[in-house]
């Protein structure tokens, strides 16, 4: 660990350097083809080529985003030129990643409840994904907020997983996105969310200290506190902010390089509002700085764009650094939703 100690620090801080923030590209094949399926683009393993081909050959990309996150199917392809995808990446200045967790599975004798896999040969494929390029990897655990749920079983067996991740990752150099989301399916409280986020974050941190990890070369990726979708009280974009920063402030140490929130289902506009407020609402007050991680909230207007021809490749490309770009000011307090109006 002494030995990759400072690598991995100094891969933290590239990650969340210049107001740069990360593009979740790791949808697995199920999800991702449930996305191509609902704009009816054919679901074949050379559409999501293409599309990622799309995204990674977008320019000016690595101007907003400091690293991609990818699938194992996608470190593997290549451009229609024969180009790795993760050369084109690291030609445009953008740290490729990989996620790593084999998925969330149900829960043995806790119905409803999840528990991510994926720490068998994890030495060993993190070995191979260094060597095809990966600087940092993602595990994501699912946490759902419902009736007597979270249990205590479902947040301690995912955040062991999680240090055992982190650990298993920080060995090979590799920082580690740590990623606990706590669904916004259902009808509760923002305030339940603050909680439920809380001890997700508090459990995992406490696992961390058991397994030996560094806290300086991990970054944390985390939703942020809202109330459900089906909640009838919606907060403020504002409330939002507050509820979010008084949260992490409370449970995520100082010493942690960086939080990169996650969309989950919110709108590009309301995810860049929301992290935009924080950051004008609290930057002279944070340990750490706040960036993103979207998937949904950076490719959605692209993907809707592309529905899988060619000729709108280009308007496409265009849709996602509109977004990247919104999440880049947002990162710096500058976001406005005069950014969203059409430029005549
Ligand atoms: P969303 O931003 O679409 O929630 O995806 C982020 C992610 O990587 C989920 O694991």
């Amino acid at each position: 660990m002494e030995m990759n100690a400072k690598q991995l620090m100094e891969t933290a801080r590239a990650l969340m350097a210049d107001g740069k923030g990360l593009l979740a590209m790791d949808e697995s094949d199920p999800t991702c083809n449930k996305r191509f399926e609902k704009l009816g683009i054919p679901q074949t393993l050379e559409a999501r080529r293409a599309y990622r081909e799309l995204i990674v050959t977008t320019p000016r990309l690595g101007e907003s985003i400091s690293g991609a996150i990818l699938y194992d199917a996608t470190i593997h392809q290549k451009t229609k030129d024969g180009v790795s995808l993760v050369e084109v990446l690291s030609k445009a200045g953008i740290i490729p990643s990989i996620k790593v967790d084999s998925g969330a599975d149900a829960l043995a004798g806790h119905p409803g409840e999840k528990i991510t896999g994926g720490l068998d040969r994890l030495r060993e494929r993190l070995a191979e994904y260094a060597k095809l390029g990966a600087r940092f990897a993602k595990w994501r655990a699912v946490i759902t907020i419902g009736e007597g749920l979270p249990t205590c079983a479902c947040v301690h067996a995912n955040a062991h997983a999680l240090a055992r991740y982190v650990a298993l990752c920080q060995e090979a150099g590799i920082v580690p996105i740590v990623e606990p989301e706590v669904l916004m399916d259902g009808s509760h409280s923002l305030k339940r969310c603050c909680e439920v986020t809380e001890k997700i974050i508090r459990a995992m941190f406490h696992e961390f200290y058991d397994q030996r990890v560094m806290i300086e070369g991990i970054i944390l990726k985390t939703n942020m506190i809202l109330p459900g979708l089906k909640c009838p009280k919606q907060e403020s974009v504002e409330e939002v902010a507050d509820a979010t920063v008084m949260c992490l402030m409370r449970v995520v140490p100082a010493a942690v390089p960086g939080i990169a929130f996650l969309s989950g289902g919110q709108s590009g506009e309301l995810a860049s509002a929301r992290l935009n407020a924080m950051n004008v609402r609290f930057r002279s007050r944070l340990p750490w700085p706040l960036s993103f991680s979207f998937a949904r909230a950076i490719q959605q207007p692209a993907m809707e764009i592309w529905r899988g021809d060619d000729g709108n490749i280009k308007a496409a490309q265009e849709a996602l650094l509109h977004r990247a770009n919104c999440n880049r000011a947002a990162r710096r307090g500058e976001y406005s939703s005069a950014m969203e109006k059409p430029q005549i």
